[in-house]
């Protein structure tokens, strides 16, 4: 079986074809980054439109790289939502339309379902159950997964997402948008032992997680300090170590309540390598295994909606061709 994927929830067009027998046979990804950097953040308006410039290109070149005929496809999955109502109308639109030229089946695909899956893009896949800790721009939240479908949320974020965090906190300190990756990377020169931030949550029983008040630590230590790069970077250490921290004891704190060894880390903040290396050392410690997908498939990308499609069609699960978008959708 065959099928293209298509991710539009917000700023990065992507598209895939993902093949049961063969995997991944191509994947493209356009970033709206530089179209977003002025405004400090996503513009819904702009991203809705650079999908309708960016998709139906990126859609021939994913299927000519392919070789693959459309005849040829088995369905085409998109993601239904959650993310901007105007950039999910926009892959929506397309899928079913073309589903319908082709006379193909639709799967409405929940995208922090594809981001949960994506490690399954790797050789080492992760065999169920395990739990899942999904750390993205929009959503922090710590799953037990059985199966496919077979989702428990055990705990999330009451406020900002782990990913908000970061671009709020690389924002005070006058890096630009997004800035996740920008800020891990001024932490690589700072120094610990500086700043000390607190670990939110950790202090009481229970799986959510709180970020907006390291935003509001990291503000008024900025305004204390002085601006010197140094000072900075160092501030950015101690950000991303309360961060990662705060993510490995409830990390630890969900293996123990559900008795799995097994962890899946996965969304944008996944590809940090800091979180990275703490949450290996926490592993080899329990004598467990940790599994990410390859940093390219940690961010927004259409391999991971293909995949989920897949498994989705596989079981039978296509959606209704009237399904629009989901913007706002539990996992
Ligand atoms: O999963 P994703 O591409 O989009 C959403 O579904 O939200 O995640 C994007 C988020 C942004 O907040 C970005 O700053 C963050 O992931 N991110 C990082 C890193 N790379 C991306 N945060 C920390 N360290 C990184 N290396
Ligand atoms: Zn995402």
């Amino acid at each position: 079986m065959r099928i293209l994927g298509i991710e539009t929830s917000c700023d990065e067009t992507g598209v895939a074809v993902y093949d049961d027998k063969h995997g991944l046979l191509s994947h493209e990804l356009y970033s709206q980054v530089k179209l977003h950097a002025d405004y400090g953040g996503v513009v819904p308006e702009l991203a809705s439109r650079d999908h309708v410039r960016k998709l139906l290109p990126l859609i021939t070149k994913a299927l000519t790289d392919a070789d693959t005929h459309h005849s040829e496809l088995d369905g085409i999955a998109y993601t239904q939502g959650p993310g901007l109502v105007g950039a999910l109308l926009v892959g929506s639109s397309v899928a079913r339309s073309l589903a319908y030229a082709w006379g193909l089946p639709t799967v409405g695909v929940h995208h922090m379902e594809g981001h949960l899956l994506a490690p399954m893009l790797e050789d080492n896949v992760p065999a169920f159950p395990f739990v899942a800790l999904l750390v993205s721009g929009g959503h922090s939240m710590l799953v037990k997964v059985a199966g496919i479908g077979e989702y428990e949320v055990l705990g999330e974020s009451i406020d900002d997402a782990a990913g908000e965090a970061f671009d709020k906190t690389a924002k005070l300190l006058g890096l630009d948008y997004p800035g996740g990756p920008l800020l891990a990377k001024l932490a690589d020169q700072g120094e610990g032992g500086h700043y000390q931030f607190p670990r939110p949550m950790t202090d009481r029983p229970g799986l959510d997680f709180s970020f907006s008040g390291l935003k509001t630590f990291a503000a008024n230590t900025i305004r204390d300090a002085d601006d010197s790069e140094q000072t900075r970077a160092n501030i950015a250490y101690a950000f991303q170590e309360a961060v990662v921290d705060t993510l490995r004891i409830k990390c630890r704190r969900a293996l123990k309540q559900t008795g799995l060894k097994r962890l899946v880390i996965a969304g944008g903040v996944s590809a940090n390598r800091a979180l990275r290396q703490q949450m290996q050392a926490m592993m080899d410690d329990l004598r467990g295994e940790v599994f990410y997908p390859k940093l390219e498939f940690c961010t927004d990308n259409g391999a991971m909606i293909a995949y989920a499609g897949m498994q989705r069609l596989k079981a039978g699960q296509t959606s209704d061709l009237s399904a629009k978008a989901t913007p706002r959708w539990p996992l």
